[in-house]
């Protein structure tokens, strides 16, 4: 089946000095999601943004906000990422390994008419998504080690990718299967022959020709 596909410019490697302009650019790009990297330090060696950041971007930017949270805590700060203006909360399985917890939290989400999804690292096998596959809108696959931008794509992410698409098609089920990490126009056709269908790239469209960059991505 052919999918379209979604290019989500992840904001963690923009340049803040000139963030309208580039915001500006990126919407005018192709691109469809805004990918906003949440970090606390804790659950990655890195901090970034919280939910009065994204009230800015929200302002600033008519695309689907893509809100992907590194954090220890995803269930205390769902609320406050969706009303500051996230479309999709995405959260790692690795911090709410609870199956209670994750079907409470994408009950949270889905009851406010917004997209669940959730996140594996690298060294997490995609078969503990499994038993979700219905609860969430978007699967997301870290082709990198999360907590930072400019990392090397991991090619074993794309068993993974297949795996996950594969138990969707079996199950009927129309979910985005997102990859992030190390996207760029060579990792982005092994991605998406693998079954991807939304692309996350931070250093590569923000490190080039914004417009060029999501066109050769997309
Ligand atoms: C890493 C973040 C990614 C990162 C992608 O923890 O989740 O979204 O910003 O950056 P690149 O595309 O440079 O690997
Ligand atoms: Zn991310």
């Amino acid at each position: 089946m052919d999918r379209k596909i979604i290019v989500a410019p992840s904001v963690l490697s923009m340049d803040y000095s000139r963030m309208n302009e580039q915001l500006r650019e990126v919407g005018e790009s192709g691109a469809e999601w805004l990918h906003f990297d949440v970090m606390d330090g804790h659950f990655v060696p890195n901090l970034t943004f919280g939910p009065d950041i994204l009230k800015g971007f929200r302002k600033a930017s008519d695309l689907f906000m893509d809100v992907h949270v590194m954090i220890e805590k995803p269930l205390f700060f769902a609320e406050k990422f969706l009303s500051a203006g996230a479309d999709n909360y995405t959260f790692h399985f690795e911090a709410v390994p609870e199956e209670e917890e994750i079907r409470r939290l994408s009950g949270i989400v889905r009851s406010q008419g917004k997209s669940a999804g959730i996140s594996i690292k690298p060294d997490t096998p995609a078969e503990v998504l499994k038993p979700y596959l219905d609860l969430f809108d978007v699967f997301l696959v870290m082709s990198v080690e999360p907590g930072f931008g400019g990392q090397k794509f991991i090619p074993e992410s794309l068993d993974k990718i297949r795996a996950i698409r594969s138990w969707l098609d079996e199950a009927g089920i129309d979910a985005h299967v997102e990859v992030d990490g190390g996207i760029n126009d060579t990792t982005a056709k092994l991605a998406v022959s693998a079954g991807a269908d939304v692309l996350v790239a931070g250093s590569y469209v923000f490190g080039n020709n914004i417009r060029e960059a999501v066109k050769h991505l997309a």
